[in-house]
């Protein structure tokens, strides 16, 4: 029931229409799409591109790695990883009309070969025991209340030694989060974790923490940048708000105050399949 929610969360019906039409207006050349035209769009958590290059370097695979993106979206990540790595990407994600935008965009700019997106979820991965070199997931762990399958299905399809990347959101002292927020419109399908219950979570399903980072600073710097941004240039013609649908801003708005009131927290943890 709630992954049909979070599905119907996530969809617009229009959204590579809406995608093309935002390019279309920013001034990019829509027949000779380059990779980078997508960046300030294509990564839906916040922090953008940035948070996805961070969390790539913990990750560094070589070009013959196979590398599983959990909660794909539509394909930023994926890409980001393909082209600056020149490695193998498999995206799942459980909404259909992300996956197709992903396939499409991973088209338009020339990355089909190295990527491939399944639709399904990440409580039961349609892979095989041991494949993957490597996974990551960034801002999909709010929408999945098992977290026993989601930790549990990302260990067992890993090689033994892999690492697991998690740039996510959790439970902050603040408070409960504030919505509409960008992964919930009214609290329904959200199970935000603490960082605490979130390692002790991932240890559970077997894996080694590495390391764990607040990026609860860089989050409220990045929102306070945005802001300025936007006071002295205007509203932007690009940004995930395209994914977010009518009302984006609010959403937006919301995310913001969540992470400085500390009622969200931006964690990244680095752990080793064990
Ligand atoms: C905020 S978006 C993040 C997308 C992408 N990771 C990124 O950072 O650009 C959350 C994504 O998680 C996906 N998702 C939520 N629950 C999921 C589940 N159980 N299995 C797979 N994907 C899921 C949603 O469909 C959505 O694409």
């Amino acid at each position: 029931m709630a992954d049909q929610e979070v599905e119907a969360h996530y969809s617009r019906g229009d959204l590579y229409q809406a995608i093309m039409d935002g390019l279309a207006a920013a001034g990019r050349d829509l027949a000779h799409l380059q990779p980078d035209d997508l960046d300030p769009l294509e990564h839906f958590h916040g922090r953008g591109v940035k948070a996805t290059a961070e969390l790539a370097a913990s990750l560094s695979p070589g070009r013959d790695d196979e590398i599983l993106d959990i909660g794909s979206g539509i394909g930023g990540p994926a890409r980001y990883f393909a082209r600056t790595y020149s490695c193998r990407v498999v995206g799942i994600d459980l909404t259909a009309e992300f996956c197709d935008v992903a396939r499409r965009l991973n088209q338009a700019v020339g990355l089909s070969d190295n990527i491939q997106i399944e639709q399904g979820s990440a409580t039961a991965l349609p892979f095989d025991d041991g494949r993957f070199d490597g996974a990551y997931t960034q801002n999909v762990s709010m929408n999945v209340e098992d977290k026993a399958a989601f930790f549990g299905e990302a260990h067992r399809v890993l090689r033994p030694g892999a690492t697991f990347a998690l740039s996510e959101l959790s439970q902050g002292e603040g408070g409960p989060a504030i919505y509409p927020a960008p992964w919930s419109d009214d609290g329904r399908y959200s199970f935000l974790l603490t960082e605490q219950q979130t390692v002790a979570g991932l240890e559970a399903a077997g894996f080694k923490i590495v390391s764990v980072k607040d990026n609860g600073p860089a989050m409220r710097q990045f929102f306070q940048a945005q802001r300025a941004a936007v006071a002295r240039d205007g509203a932007p013609k690009l940004g995930p708000f395209i994914l977010m649908g009518a009302n984006a801003r609010e959403k937006g708005r919301n995310a913001a105050q969540n992470q400085e009131e500390g009622r969200t927290r931006a964690i990244e943890i680095i752990c080793c399949r064990g």
